[in-house]
């Protein structure tokens, strides 16, 4: 080998060198030269070892490193990024802490409305004697509610104004996520907005919801103009693509997961940067692919991938159907409620229609707590029917 003769080759001059007075600056040399054929004898079997084991844990990889038993070839080979690696090990410790619950947990109702809510009647016979069990939070964009409950009296928070496809509607999507996590008992955060009612009492609802590990996020890939068609590459490296998905905004979180959203900086910033609508090459909605975007990312096990919330698209305009009184019947009711299959459709020329039962801890169950659009003028007839259509 080159590096063997190399050595025995310096060995044999250091013979010959006269001793004593030259010693202490010759052996410099020496020590250097033979510092650098090791290293130069380790890269060379390194090498040899790398390129036989391409897979394996090595000096080379060390970012990669996993036991041989679990390795998979990586999807993307790219390295990450500072911020994605300072980012992953906060969402993963605060994934894997275990989840203590206190004793009396609660569900945080948040509403996000532009003004008052029509719907707080019906809102104060469903929270009626569940005391203790519930939070209220209520962002009020445009102007000052007047309340008619008085589960909602000086529940409103510190809020600003929202623009529909701008990120300030995930601002304050946020905002009343860092309120309602104050309390330490909020153990789940609803998503709720003025035209939302819920499809049943309330100890059905606090059930289904209290007892999953699961959120209930929104998310399907759309390779269609309204789906991947607003993607951005100037949101590469970190969101590439192929993670990039679609959702209804009216989520339900658990309190994890509502964690690791208000420590997201990385992401939030890439949307925040590259999403506008009506500015050229900035087309996504960050309220509908933000958080099915970053959940498909950071964990995507843990969202169920449909909303509790149920809208009626069936129309196909720009806004889904909004119910008027000679809608609201006890059928239209069931009809919502006996729905266990959640449906997708891509806005591309197929129109894949994407079905997947509503599993809840494994069983199939009604996909639906709550629907929306429902015009003020159903409340009378809603306070009607909600105590018969309320009982699963
Ligand atoms: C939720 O997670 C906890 C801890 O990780 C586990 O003990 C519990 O069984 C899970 N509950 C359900 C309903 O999956
Ligand atoms: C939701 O979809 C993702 C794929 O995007 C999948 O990994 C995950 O298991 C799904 N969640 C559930 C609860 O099935
Ligand atoms: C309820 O569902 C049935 C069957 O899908 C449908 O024929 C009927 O029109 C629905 N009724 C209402 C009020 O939506
Ligand atoms: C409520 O349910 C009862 C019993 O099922 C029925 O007799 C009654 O007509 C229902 N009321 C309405 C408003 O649908």
């Amino acid at each position: 080998m080159k590096t063997a003769k190399f050595w025995r080759l310096n060995m044999g001059d250091m013979q010959i060198l006269p001793g004593s007075r030259n010693r202490p600056t010759m052996m410099k040399p020496m020590w250097i030269i033979l510092l650098a054929s090791f290293v130069i004898m380790f890269i060379t079997c390194a090498y040899i070892y790398r390129s036989k084991n391409s897979t394996a844990c090595n000096v080379f990889s060390y970012r990669r490193c996993k036991p041989m038993a679990n390795w998979l070839p990586p999807v993307s080979a790219r390295e990450y990024t500072d911020d994605e690696i300072a980012s992953h090990v906060v969402f993963r410790d605060i994934l894997n802490s275990p989840v203590v619950v206190p004793k009396n947990p609660k569900i945080a109702f948040m509403f996000l409305t532009p003004g008052s809510l029509p719907f707080e009647k019906l809102w104060d016979n469903f929270f009626q004697g569940h005391e203790g069990k519930f939070s209220v939070y209520v962002h009020a964009s445009k102007t000052k509610p007047v309340h008619q409950s008085h589960y909602f009296v000086k529940r409103d928070i510190r809020s600003d104004q929202v623009v529909w496809g701008k990120m300030s509607m995930v601002d304050a999507e946020r905002r009343l996520l860092s309120n309602a996590l104050q309390d330490p008992n909020n153990q789940h955060f609803i998503l709720l907005s003025d035209s939302c009612v819920p499809l049943y009492n309330f100890d059905y609802i606090f059930d289904y919801l209290m007892y999953t590990n699961i959120s209930f996020v929104d998310c399907f890939r759309d390779p269609g103009p309204v789906g991947n068609g607003r993607y951005s590459e100037h949101m590469l490296p970190e969101v590439e693509i192929k993670d990039f998905r679609k959702g209804a905004q009216w989520f339900s979180m658990k309190r994890k997961h509502a964690l690791i959203v208000m420590a997201d900086h990385l992401y939030y910033s890439k949307f925040h940067a590259h999403c506008e609508p009506g500015v050229d090459g900035k087309n996504c909605i960050p309220d509908e692919h933000y958080l099915p975007t970053f959940f498909t990312i950071v964990d995507p096990g843990g969202i169920a991938n449909w909303s509790v919330t149920h809208v009626d698209w069936s129309e196909r305009k720009w806004h889904p159907k909004s119910y008027k009184t000679q809608d609201i019947t006890y059928e239209l009711l069931k009809n919502i409620t006996s729905i266990d299959v959640s449906v997708h459709v891509t806005s591309d020329e197929e129109k894949e229609v994407q079905r997947w039962p509503c599993l809840w801890n494994g069983i199939q169950k009604p996909c639906y707590l709550f629907a929306r659009k429902f015009s003020p003028e159903t409340l009378d007839n809603l306070l009607q029917l909600f105590s018969n259509y309320s009982s699963p």
